[in-house]
């Protein structure tokens, strides 16, 4: 016999301020903030700012939001702040307009497509790791950083390593995501029109990134490709008027894919290479399953099947620290959420951060535990419990791409080396954009390293 859920608590979250509402505890201590919220309701209303918002604390709520995209859609006070400088693209574009652009950029992450896209991670991990030296200190977050920026940079654009454009977008996509960020954050206006050395090296890094981008996309018109995002985005025509993408909505989507791709994944792979630095268990596994594996090599698509306790590590970081950590909805209608009625133009936030960390779905939760991934749990688990790539039709479009490159990344750096971190290390999770733990140093000792690099000795 099936129950229906009792109709969702509504709440108010204590300590708002009038005019700040919560904007002090989410600017200081978010994510304690956000754990906070289940003891307060289903739905809990917070102050972001001056305008009112309620925190989706209760997975079917949350499954019900992000599977009706055309009830709740995208939008919010931070996200059409985020708008202004993204303009239509895929993550914020409303529900008739992404519907259009997912269809024509599904297609470039297809199964098969996949696989292409891995002989471009395997390069790149064998050029990142055998780069590295026995003994040498690093800091894993920065390296991972520039693996995956090169990785989806190269894969997104369709280029290769040598091509002058990748080496262009490295160059000036750091200082446009900071200056981006620090605009919607920040909403200072006039003020970042002024020639201050920031506001000049944010401009000009703009520039030289748009220029690199649009010599892609003139070279792909010139020459088209068959396959290739750029190709697909050029080749489509808006189903009602026939009308093709102009080159600057071409060049919006190709940056913010790429801006989407490279922290997340990044910051992913570095919480697991700390998590598992603090595990000897869970490490001595992953020696043991890496090891049998590839003895050493690059990891590809034909050794994910072996490669099931990585695979569950990943899943156990995302779960611990999902790099997308909040995301806004607004109702388009009058509506219930998980029973309870909500007004047109209510602004919803969710976080996978808060609903990963609840005991009743995932026990003793700060616990780092891979196994909780097993088939067996993971069927019991309700939907809306664990969304680290959101759900529905806006979910992400990069989910099986970001899966299969952290996978083969983390078993070949963990096949090949084993890195520890400073004695008195700590972990500091890094609220952004993105979740991260920060700048992460620590030293290379020598595993299994390829046939002729330095690192074997
Ligand atoms: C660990 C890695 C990643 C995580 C945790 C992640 C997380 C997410 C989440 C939670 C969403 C949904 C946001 C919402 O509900 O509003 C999303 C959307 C999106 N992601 Fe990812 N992502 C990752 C990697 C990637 C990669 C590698 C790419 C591109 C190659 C990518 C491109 C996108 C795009 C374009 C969207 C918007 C999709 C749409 O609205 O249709 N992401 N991502």
């Amino acid at each position: 016999m099936t129950t229906t859920p009792s109709p969702a608590r509504a709440g108010v979250a204590p300590g708002g301020l009038p005019l700040l509402g919560h904007a002090w505890q989410l600017h200081a201590r978010p994510l304690e903030f956000l754990s906070s919220l289940p003891a307060h309701g289903d739905l809990v209303r917070i102050g972001m700012g001056p305008w009112p918002a309620y925190v989706v604390c209760r997975p079917d709520a949350a499954h019900q939001m992000l599977t009706d995209s055309r009830t709740f859609d995208k939008g919010g006070p931070f996200f059409d702040k985020a708008r202004v400088l993204f303009g239509s693209s895929l993550p914020m574009a409303p529900w008739r307009e992404h519907r259009w652009q997912r269809r024509q950029m599904q297609p470039a992450f297809q199964p098969g497509r996949i696989e292409g896209y891995a002989v471009v991670m395997g390069e790149e991990v064998n050029r990142m790791t055998t780069s590295w030296r026995p003994g040498q200190r690093l800091d894993v977050t920065a390296a991972l950083t520039t693996l995956t920026l090169r990785i989806v940079t190269r894969s997104v654009l369709a280029a290769e390593a040598e091509d002058s454009a990748v080496a262009e977008v490295l160059e000036s996509l750091h200082t446009v995501i900071d200056g981006i960020y620090q605009r919607v954050m920040l909403p200072l206006g006039p003020l970042y029109r002024l020639p201050t050395k920031a506001n000049r090296r944010y401009r000009r890094a703009c520039t030289r990134l748009h220029r690199a981008i649009d010599a892609i996309i003139a070279e792909r018109r010139a020459k088209p490709g068959e396959h290739d995002l750029v190709s697909m985005l050029l080749n489509a025509h808006d189903d009602d008027t026939g009308e093709p993408m102009s080159d600057e909505d071409v060049r919006d989507q190709l940056m913010v894919m790429i801006g989407a791709g490279f922290e997340t994944t990044a910051n992913t792979l570095a919480f697991a290479l700390w998590l598992i630095s603090q595990d000897t268990g869970v490490r001595e596994r992953l020696h043991a399953e890496v090891d049998a594996t590839l003895a050493g090599r690059t990891a590809t698509p034909a050794d994910l099947d072996g490669l099931a306790h990585t695979q569950r590590i990943i899943h156990e970081v995302m779960r611990m620290y999902p790099a997308g950590w909040f995301f806004t909805r607004v109702t388009t209608a009058d509506t219930t959420l998980a029973g309870h009625p909500l007004p047109k133009g209510t602004a919803l936030l969710y976080s996978a951060y808060l609903l990963h960390h609840q005991p009743d779905l995932f026990p003793d939760p700060e616990r780092f535990d891979p196994d909780r991934w097993a088939a067996t749990e993971v069927d019991a688990l309700p939907r809306g419990a664990h969304v680290p790539f959101g759900g529905g039709n806006r979910k992400c479009i990069g989910d099986q791409f970001a899966l299969t490159e952290m996978t083969l990344a983390l078993a070949t750096v963990c096949a090949r080396w084993e890195l520890t971190p400073d004695p008195e290390a700590t972990l500091r999770v890094r609220v952004r954009g993105t979740l991260g733990p920060g700048p992460l140093h620590m030293t290379c000792t020598a595993r299994n390293t390829p046939a002729g690099t330095e690192a074997s000795g």
